[in-house]
């Protein structure tokens, strides 16, 4: 059955609870692909990718908990409980990273881009069964964890992608009336 592209946008959720199951580096190849028709200014392409999926999710969870600000075994008990009770990993990881360009207009074209792609390998993966959670965690931009992604000076990581399958879909959160947002000029 075809679905407007309306539907699709409306109906995609950000999923937060995976239930373990792996992601194929195929899947998140072919998502990829197919995301990267994004609108590009200059056709620069700015954009390059870190995966994790079939292998090397341990380590970047392990990477993770090292650049974490308040330490997991330094939390009390009860609180670290709430925060991993029933925690799975995502299926898959995609760290995407942008060339940071030192002109002003250039940049913004590039993040602009970047997120546009990001929202198509949302919906493309939506469409496969397959849930996203965009994410940007202070530690992102750590040293020890851009390091370890052999990040390069002058790039930076914009998003983590979690890929996963799930078996709860989470409820949306309404929208405000799009009238209260918009000012007709003139
Ligand atoms: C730029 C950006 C950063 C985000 N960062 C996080 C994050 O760090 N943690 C998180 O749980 N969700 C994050 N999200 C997901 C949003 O919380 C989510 O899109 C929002 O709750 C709306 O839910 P929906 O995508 O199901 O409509 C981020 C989304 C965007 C666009």
């Amino acid at each position: 059955m075809n679905q407007s592209i309306k539907t699709i946008i409306a109906e995609r959720r950000s999923i937060k609870k995976f239930n373990g199951s792996p992601v194929a580096k195929s899947d998140v190849t072919a998502i990829l692909d197919a995301a990267a028709w994004a609108p590009n200014h200059g056709n620069r392409e700015p954009w390059r990718f870190i995966v994790a999926a079939e292998s090397g999710l341990n380590e970047i969870r392990d990477t993770m908990k090292e650049c974490t600000i308040q330490k997991w075994e330094e939390m009390p008990a009860d609180e670290l409980e709430k925060k991993t009770a029933g925690f799975k990993l995502p299926g898959a990881f995609v760290f995407v990273i942008v060339p940071e360009d030192v002109r002003q207009k250039e940049r913004l074209e590039d993040f602009s881009a970047v997120s546009a792609l990001i929202q198509n390998a949302q919906l493309l993966a939506w469409e496969k069964g397959i849930g996203t959670c965009w994410k940007t965690p202070v530690w992102i931009d750590a040293p020890k964890f851009r390091q370890a992604l052999d990040v390069k000076p002058g790039e930076r990581i914009v998003a983590m992608l979690q890929f996963g399958y799930y078996d709860e879909l989470p409820k949306a959160k309404a929208r405000t009336p799009i009238e209260q947002k918009i000012t007709f000029f003139g």
